[in-house]
This record gives C-alpha cells, structure tokens and sequence, in this order.
C-alpha cells in the first residue's frame, strides 16, 4: 500500500556524483520533497550545487547541516570513511538516516554504526540502489513467487573501467579497492535473490591488481557459500573498457532470469561526434556507436528505491534495504578478504538475527520405483528418463512415449 505522501526536508551531505544522482530523484518530476540543506567542505562547491539544484542554503559544517531545525532526514553521499562520523552526528540529531553504500568500510565500522542508530531510534534506510532497479524488483518478486524454484547460483558482475574521483583509489578513505566499491552491490543483489534470511556461511575469493598501479584490487571474484546450500558468484572490475557492465544471472530449480542493467540494453545511437559529451554513466566514448541510457535514475534503481525509504518512513515499516542488510555486507566483505589472505574459504562472522535456513534437498521425483535424474526431450517426440536405483544407485536410460 502507498503511503500518503508526506514531503520530506533533507540535510544533504556531499555534493559529487552520487548526491547529484539523488538530488536529481528527490527534486524530480512532481516529488514534493525537498533538500533544504547541503554540507560541502568549500562555500563555493556548496553554492554552486544549491544554485544548480535550487537548494536554499549550505554550509560547510557537517554538524550545522545535520542539525538544520527544518530537516527531518539526512541523506549522505560522502566518502566511505566519513558514513560512521556522519550517521553518529545524525543519530544524535533524531533524524532519520538514509546512508549511501558501502554502510561502512568493513564490519566492526559497520556494527558501530547500527549501535548509534538502534540506540537512538531513528529511522535507517541502506541506499542500495542496485537492489532496486525495475528488473532486480520484477524478478524478486517473481523469484518469492516461486517461478524460479529453489535459487541454487546468483552471479552477480559490476565492473566498470574505474572510479571517478581520487579518495576512491585510496585504501583508508574507501576501505579496499573494486571489491568494497562494487562488490558490495553483488552481495546484497544475492542476498536478495537467494533469501535475505538465508544465511551466508562462508566466502572463497580471488582479487588481483592487473592493471591499476594501485596497493589494492582492480579485479575479484568471490563465492558466497549461504546456508541453504546456494552459491553466491560475485565479480567486479576496475578494469572492465566500454562503459558499465551491470548483470545478474539467477539459476533455480525450476527457471532463471538474466537481466542486463546498463550497456548494450537496446538503445543504440551512433554520432560522430560533436554533440554534449555526457553519454551514461562511466561511458567512455561520446561519439561512433553509443549505447545511451534512457533515464539512469531510473534504470539504477535511484527512484524505486527512494519511494521505499519514504513509503516506509511514514508506515512505520522496515524499508526493504536496512542499516543491518549494509552490515550483513560487510560481514561478507570480511570474509571475502581474510580468503585472500588464508587462500582458503573463511568464514562470515557476524551477529544473526534472521533464523535457520534448511539445506535444499534433492529431487526425489520417482519412476517405477526409481529417482529420476533427468528428463530429456527427443527429436522424435519420445522422453528419456535417466533413473537411477536408490539402493545401488545403478543408473540407466528409459525411453517413454511423449
Ligand atoms: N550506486 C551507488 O549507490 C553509488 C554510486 C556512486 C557512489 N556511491 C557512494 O557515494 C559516496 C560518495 O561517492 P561519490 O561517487 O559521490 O563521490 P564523489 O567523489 O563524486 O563525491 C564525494 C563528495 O564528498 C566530498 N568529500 C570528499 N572528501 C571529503 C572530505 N574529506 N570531507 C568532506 N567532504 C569530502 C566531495 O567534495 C564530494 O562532494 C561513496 O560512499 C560511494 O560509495 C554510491
């Protein structure tokens, strides 16, 4: 059920891409809510963006813009090393906190900062984005439909030729390199088709610096062991030429689903050249053969996902990314490094709050008292069953009419 809409007064902290991109989805089409405030460290990057985005005022203390009498949340769009200090701050303020990802650069931070918001009672929402794009929505509700059967493998890819701005490829201020940037978003993708109460148990990972001149991963593919026997594959690259490679693959029992976010979607124009450079996001080319993006906002999950935060605000709900889901990530993004360094599958630690998963079971579909192993369709018409004994488990082919 949709709320009635209560137009929210936001403290914006930031002002770089990903405060552009929500500035872009809190102020569009007919929304009533409205930034009232934004922290930038200089007065003319905060001027600049208020000019550009028609925001009455900033400033460039964090603390006298989280504490502006007329806002009710805060939005923050900063460096990874700053989401701890800036959610205290906010959390002491009252308001309700809606945080960009990674929550937190790894899962002691992250445990930190579900403290202040739990101790203080606000309203937490984890802005990930990706977990909301109109496909990832349509297919989440088809896979808790069933359509899919048991969700064996998700694979999730983000990978990109690199990231923006400077504090990115910076150890300390992000907290790892393409893993923590972009494997965040494949781990609660796959949480959130294998089951957000399905517990994930172990990690085995690969991450390597193949390009980049850089002291952290540009490359990784990590596998997420959950409890009910599911794997998650997670890949992300810093090192991926072409534009931004958004993809998810989910295999169940009895279907799968594919889904292409970003590049190569159906929209395709070819320029040579001369016309605004901006293409998408992360496009590296702006003339020759393009591949546009009809609304990024949209398309990125940015609209449904705000929808969710305020929606839930107001009904007194959990929205569907919460601060403990940014937690169970980097739990998982722990793990994922501590297998780097023992080479071997290390464990997810973390405290759960969700409860036991049951291990998927085999198939026991039966034919004249064997186990059917398979069904295969013939060009005739005709069905091969491979059944196996369940005593001696001797196998062998059954040809059946259609
Ligand atoms: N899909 C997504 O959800 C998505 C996409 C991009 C970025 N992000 C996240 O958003 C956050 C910001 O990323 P971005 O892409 O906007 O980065 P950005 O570099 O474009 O912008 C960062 C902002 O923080 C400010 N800043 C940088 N260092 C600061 C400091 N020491 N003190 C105060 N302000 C400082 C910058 O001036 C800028 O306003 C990160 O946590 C990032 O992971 C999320």
């Amino acid at each position: 059920m949709k709320a009635d809409v209560t137009p929210h007064k936001i403290s914006l902290l930031g002002t770089g891409l990903i405060c552009n991109f929500y500035t872009q989805v809190l102020h569009g089409q007919r929304n009533p809510d409205r930034v009232l405030n934004v922290y930038s460290r200089t007065e003319e990057r905060g001027k600049a963006f208020c000019e550009q985005w028609g925001i009455p005022r900033s400033a460039t203390s964090m603390e006298e813009t989280i504490n502006d009498p007329e806002t009710d949340t805060v939005v923050i769009g900063l460096p990874n090393s700053m989401h701890e200090e800036a959610i205290r701050l906010a959390a002491k303020a009252g308001k309700a906190i809606l945080c960009t990802k990674p929550l937190a650069r790894n899962a002691q931070e992250a445990e930190r900062i579900l403290g202040y918001v739990e101790e203080a009672g606000v309203f937490a929402g984890y802005l990930e984005d990706l977990c909301y794009t109109p496909k990832t929505l349509k297919t989440i509700d088809a896979v808790k439909k069933g359509a899919l059967g048991d969700i064996t493998w998700v694979r999730s890819r983000e990978a990109h030729p690199g990231p923006h701005s400077a504090w990115f490829w910076d150890k300390e201020r992000a907290g790892g390199g393409c893993v923590i940037d972009m494997g965040c978003h494949c781990v609660e993708i796959i949480r959130n088709f294998v089951g957000k109460g399905n517990r994930p148990v172990e990690v085995m990972a690969w991450a390597d610096t193949l390009y980049h001149p850089i002291p952290i991963e540009d490359n990784a593919i990590g596998l997420i062991r959950f409890e009910s026997g599911a794997v998650g594959q997670m890949e992300c690259s810093w090192t991926f030429r072409g534009g931004m490679d958004l993809r998810d693959e989910i295999s169940g029992t009895q279907g799968m689903a594919r889904i292409d976010h970003f590049l190569r979607t159906g929209f395709e124009m070819y320029t040579t050249g001369g016309a605004d450079g901006y293409v998408a996001e992360k496009a590296e080319s702006d003339s020759g053969w393009l591949f546009p993006v009809g609304d990024e906002a949209v398309a990125l999950g940015y609209v449904d996902m705000f929808t969710d935060m305020f929606d839930a605000m107001e009904t007194g709900r959990e929205p569907n990314e919460t601060f403990y889901d940014g937690y169970v990530v980097a739990a998982v993004l722990d793990a994922f490094y501590k297998s780097l360094e023992t080479r071997a599958w290390a464990p997810v630690e973390l405290d759960w709050r969700h409860g036991k998963t049951e291990k998927l079971k085999p198939n026991k579909q039966m034919h004249e008292g064997k186990e059917i192993l398979k069904t295969e369709l013939l060009p005739d018409g005709r069905k091969r069953l491979i059944v196996q004994d369940p005593e001696t488990g001797e196998k062998e082919d059954i040809l059946v009419a259609a």
